[in-house]
Order: C-alpha cells, then sequence, then structure tokens
C-alpha cells in the first residue's frame, strides 16, 4: 500500500468490483451441440453484465438455454465460442483446474432435484464441499452446523434426505451451497420440484441470503410468483436473451418482499407474466445502481 492510497496491481489480478465493474461479463456467448447436420445452437450470443448483489431470475420456454446458461456461468461446462469474465479473469482462456478452483472458490449451486448424496446424513451432505477443498474434520463439522441453522435446520443434522421432505432437503441442499461462503449462488429451478407454501419459503431464505449476506443470486424460474422475488428479470427465448428487465433497484427489497399483500404479488407476477419489453440498457442501469463496495476485492479465481 502506498502513500497514495493506490496498491499497485499485477495484470492477473482482477481488479475489484468497484461500481460500474460487473462481477459477471458474458459477451457473445454460443454453444453448439453436435457436429455437421446434427448441430444445434442452444446459445447463439448471449452478452450479460451481472453485479454483485443483484437477484436476477431467469425465465424462459422449455429448451430456449437458460439450463445450458447456467452450467456455463457455473463453469460445469464451456461456451463454444465468445467471451466469459469472472471479476475481471477470463474464464473462456482458463483450464480445466482452474475452472474447478474458481467454482469451488465462488460459486454454490442448487438444482431442482436436490442433488443430495442419499444414504449420507445432512450434516456430511453439507461438508461435502469443504471436503474437496482440504478442509479439517473440525472445521467441516463446524462450518455445516452453521449453514444448517442458517437454513432453520438446526437439529436435522444426522438425518438423511430420506427422511426429510422436499422443501428440507433443497434447505440441504442450499446449506451445501451457501457453505463455502460463495460470491454467487446459481439456483436452477429450485422450486420446481416443492409445492407453493414450500416454494415460498425457498425463495424467502434466497432473498434474505442475497439481502443480508450479499450473495448474488441468479435463478431459473417458469414461475412468475418466484420471479418476483428478483430484482431484475431475463426472458430467454430460443437461445438469446430476448428482454431484460429491472423491476426493482438492488437499493430496494424485490417486489414480493415488499409486498405486504398478496395483491401486490400478484400485480408484480402479473406483470412479468405478461412479458415486459427490454429494459434500458443493462450496464448503465446495474451500474448507477450498484452501491459502492464495502470491501477491497478478495483475491481472484486465478491468484
Ligand atoms: N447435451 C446436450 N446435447 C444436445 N442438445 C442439448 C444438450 N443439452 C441441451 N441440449 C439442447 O439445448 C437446448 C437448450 O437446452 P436447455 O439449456 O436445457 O434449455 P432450458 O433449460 O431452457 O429448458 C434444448 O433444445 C436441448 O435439447
Ligand atoms: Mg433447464
Amino acid at each position: 500500500m502506498t502513500d497514495t492510497g493506490t496498491p499497485p496491481r499485477s495484470a492477473a489480478t482482477p481488479t475489484p468490483a468497484a461500481a460500474g465493474q460487473p462481477l459477471i461479463q458474458l459477451r457473445d456467448i454460443t454453444r453448439r451441440y453436435g457436429e455437421g447436420a446434427t448441430q444445434f445452437l442452444a446459445l447463439r450470443g448471449i452478452s450479460l453484465d451481472v453485479h454483485d448483489g443483484e437477484f436476477v431470475a431467469v425465465m424462459g420456454p422449455s429448451g430456449s438455454g437458460k439450463s445450458t446458461a447456467m452450467n456455463i456461468l457455473g463453469c460445469l461446462d464451456t461456451a463454444s465460442a465468445g467471451d466469459y469474465r469472472f471479476k475481471g479473469a477470463p474464464v473462456q482462456a482458463m483450464n480445466r483446474d482452474q475452472r474447478a478452483l474458481l467454482r469451488r472458490r465462488w460459486l454454490g449451486f442448487v438444482f431442482q432435484g436436490f442433488n443430495l448424496l442419499a444414504r449420507t446424513s445432512a450434516q456430511e451432505n453439507v461438508e461435502l464441499p469443504l471436503l474437496y477443498r482440504g478442509e479439517s474434520a473440525a472445521s467441516r463439522r463446524a462450518a455445516a452446523r452453521a449453514a444448517l441453522a442458517e437454513v432453520g435446520l438446526a437439529g436435522w443434522e444426522h438425518h438423511t434426505p430420506g427422511e426429510l421432505s422436499g422443501g428440507q432437503q433443497q434447505r440441504v441442499a442450499i446449506a451445501r451451497a451457501i457453505v463455502t461462503q460463495p460470491a454467487v449462488l446459481l439456483a436452477d429451478e429450485p422450486t420446481g420440484n416443492l409445492d407453493s407454501a414450500r416454494s415460498v419459503e425457498i425463495m424467502q431464505l434466497l432473498s434474505r441470503l442475497n439481502r443480508e449476506r450479499g450473495i448474488t443470486v441468479l435463478m431459473v424460474t417458469h414461475e412468475p410468483d418466484m420471479a418476483a422475488w428478483a430484482h431484475r428479470v431475463l426472458r430467454f427465448v430460443d437461445g438469446r436473451i430476448a428482454s431484460d428487465r429491472q423491476q426493482t433497484p438492488i437499493t430496494e427489497p424485490p417486489p414480493a418482499e415488499a409486498a405486504d399483500t398478496p395483491g401486490a404479488v400478484a400485480a408484480g407476477a402479473a406483470e412479468i407474466a405478461a412479458g415486459a419489453p427490454p429494459s434500458v440498457p443493462t450496464v448503465e442501469a446495474a451500474a448507477s445502481l450498484c452501491p459502492p463496495p464495502a470491501t477491497t476485492a478478495a483475491p481472484g479465481p486465478t491468484a
């Protein structure tokens, strides 16, 4: 640190997430499946900026490329072409190991089908990502207990998924996703297997993690009621982002949370269902709403 307050920064170090610098940046991302006559373009040029602290809902018909995009964002898959930057670091240029490190350090996943190990306790399921990180048994145990408590499952540590309801299983999956303190939570239809009461509980939990822990959330959903919990709604059609709408500034609660009355939620949901036109340009809109960073950025994924 120098007297001028400007620390030297190596070219390899991602710059801090200053207001305006997106956490996630996609440019012209395509994903091609198959070859020749059977080839299929699941993504046809996706460009997107997501800023720290946003809660983004991803909607669109089945087959429109939502899961493909989430898998690329989550480094579970790679784009066929285009540029993906995470905290300014070029993910496209990373090798498999580097992407795995990025994934383990910064990202958490929640899936529709929970994806828990069946004959394994909630506690051990949540410890798993920490095991991959090589953490000690004692620190794994403490972190997993804390994560389970955070999702409202204190006392359920020793139950296996078969002994838990669907809503509880999804809570375990969320605890597993947040136990590593990720910057981003990627949730692909997290309420797809749940009834509406359980779905609302999961949305309340995701919303709280976004608001109180500052976790950026990207969530695929078919349901306008669930999208009403987000600040911003993307609509995918045929492998493209057909609309991108800021429904609430990230400094304010999303429609579903702000609503004291069911009517307000329904109104927000109806607006989403009607498919609003594309919002103002994403970069400017999100940047102007982004509060200045509270802390300096942690070391980047390639550091
Ligand atoms: N592994 C794959 N091989 C071939 N086609 C695929 C594969 N995965 C997805 N697709 C196709 O890509 C398109 C987008 O799929 P997906 O991203 O799963 O859509 P969504 O999540 O919006 O329902 C679909 O037409 C699907 O059939
Ligand atoms: Mg899908």
